[in-house]
C-alpha cells in the first residue's frame, strides 16, 4: 500500500531517498465508468470520470501540493504563498500545516466558493481578500516571493507539475492504456500542461503504447486561450476558472498542438445543466469549474465532431461540497418545510 503520490511513482519524480514527504495520502483517485452520460452524449463515446475530488482536500490541487511542499520544506523554507481561486489555497493550507509551515494565501474578493475559504481559514492560513481578480493576485505573489524568503506554491512552480502529472500515470495504469481523449477544464493552464507531460512521459518509457488527444474547456466569460488573447475582466460562476491570463498558456497551446487535440469554451448555463446532469444520471457531485469539460463534450459532440468510437476520460477536478451557495441556488428543489406529523410526511411523498 502507498500513502500518496510521491512514494507511489518516487522514482518518476525529483526527490531522493531522504527526502522527508509530506503527504496526506493524495491520489489514488477512482475511475469512474459514467454509461448512463456516455449514451445520453454520444453512442460513441465510453466515458470514465477521474474523480479527482476525492483528494484530501477535495481537489486535484494535492497531488501538485504535496510535491511543493515536499520540496519547500527540504530547501529550509518556513513559509509557502499562492494566489487562489480557492482550491489552491485550500491545498496550500493545509500541507503546511501538516509540514508545520506559515502560509499566506492571495484570493480575489468575494469571489472564492465557501467551501474553500473555510478550508484556508480552518488550517491556519492567513488570507488576504485582494480587490482585484486572480490574475493580479498571480502577480503580487510572484513579486513578493521573487524578494522574499517565502517558497511560491502556484503553479508556475515547477514541482506542482511534476505532482499533477502522476494522475495520468494513475489513469494508464488502471485502465491498461491512455485513452482516446482526455477532457478537463482550463484555468491557469497548469493541468492540462500536467497531464500532457505525464501521458508522453508513460509513453516514453513504454509504459502506455499510446497518447491521448487533450481536449480543455474554459467558460466563455474567461476564456482566453480559446479567443487568443487576454480577458481583462474574466466573469463566470465556475470561480475555480475565473481567470484571464493563464500562466501556463505555453504548456496549454503546447500539448493541444502535440496531441492534437481542442479548446473551446462553454456559457455558464451549459456548466449549470452540465453541473446537474451528472449529479442527478451518475450520483457525481463536483463543483461547477469541474464539469466544464461534460458540457463541452455534450457540445462537441451535438457539433458532430466525434465520429468513430472513443474512450475518455474527464477530471472532475473539485468536490461539489466546495461551493454549496451553487448547488443549493442551481437545485430543481428545495427542502419542504412540515409539521412533525405521520401525516403530514405521506401526505409530501404521495400516499
Ligand atoms: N478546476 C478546479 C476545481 C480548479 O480549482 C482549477 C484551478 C481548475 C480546474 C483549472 O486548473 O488552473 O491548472 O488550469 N484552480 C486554481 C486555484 C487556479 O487557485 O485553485 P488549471
Amino acid at each position: 500500500m502507498y500513502s500518496g503520490i510521491i512514494d507511489r511513482y518516487r522514482v518518476l519524480l525529483p526527490v531522493s531517498e531522504d527526502t522527508k514527504i509530506i503527504s496526506l495520502s493524495e491520489g489514488n483517485t477512482p475511475l469512474i465508468a459514467l454509461p448512463k452520460l456516455s449514451a445520453t452524449i454520444s453512442p460513441y463515446l465510453t466515458l470514465f470520470a477521474k474523480f479527482e475530488g476525492l483528494n484530501p482536500t477535495g481537489s486535484f490541487k494535492d497531488r501538485g501540493m504535496t510535491l511543493a511542499v515536499t520540496k519547500a520544506f527540504e530547501e529550509g523554507q518556513q513559509t509557502v504563498m499562492c494566489a487562489s481561486t480557492g482550491n489552491t489555497s485550500a491545498a496550500a493550507a493545509a500541507y503546511a500545516a501538516r509540514a508545520g509551515m506559515g502560509c499566506y494565501v492571495l484570493i480575489p474578493q468575494g469571489k472564492i466558493a465557501l467551501g474553500k475559504l473555510s478550508q484556508a481559514l480552518v488550517h491556519g492560513a492567513k488570507v488576504l481578500a485582494i480587490e482585484d481578480n486572480f490574475d493580479k493576485a498571480l502577480c503580487l505573489v510572484r513579486e513578493i516571493c521573487a524578494d522574499h524568503p517565502i517558497a511560491l506554491v502556484n503553479s508556475v512552480n515547477p514541482y506542482r507539475l511534476e505532482g499533477q502529472k502522476t494522475a495520468a500515470f494513475e489513469i494508464v495504469d488502471d485502465l491498461g492504456y491512455a485513452p482516446d481523449y482526455h477532457a478537463l477544464p482550463v484555468g491557469n493552464a497548469g493541468n492540462i500542461t500536467a497531464y500532457w507531460k505525464g501521458y508522453k512521459e508513460y509513453f516514453d518509457s513504454g509504459k502506455s503504447a499510446n497518447k491521448p488527444k487533450m481536449l480543455g474547456f474554459q467558460a466563455a466569460g474567461a476564456a482566453p486561450i480559446v479567443s487568443g488573447s487576454p480577458v481583462a475582466h474574466p466573469e463566470t460562476i465556475a470561480t475555480a476558472i475565473r481567470i484571464g491570463n493563464p500562466a501556463s498558456w505555453h504548456g496549454a497551446n503546447n500539448a493541444l498542438m502535440e496531441s492534437c487535440g481542442h479548446i473551446d469554451s462553454v456559457t455558464d448555463s451549459e456548466i449549470l445543466a452540465a453541473y446537474n446532469m451528472i449529479a442527478a444520471m451518475e450520483g457525481l457531485f463536483a463543483e461547477p469549474a469541474s464539469v466544464a469539460p461534460v458540457a463541452g463534450l455534450c457540445k462537441l459532440a451535438s457539433q458532430g465532431f466525434f465520429t468513430e468510437p472513443a474512450t475518455i476520460v474527464v477530471t472532475l477536478t473539485g468536490h461539489g461540497l466546495k461551493d454549496p451557495d451553487i448547488a443549493v441556488s442551481s437545485a430543481n428543489t428545495i427542502p419542504i418545510s412540515l409539521p412533525a406529523t405521520r401525516d403530514a410526511v405521506l401526505q409530501a411523498i404521495g400516499y
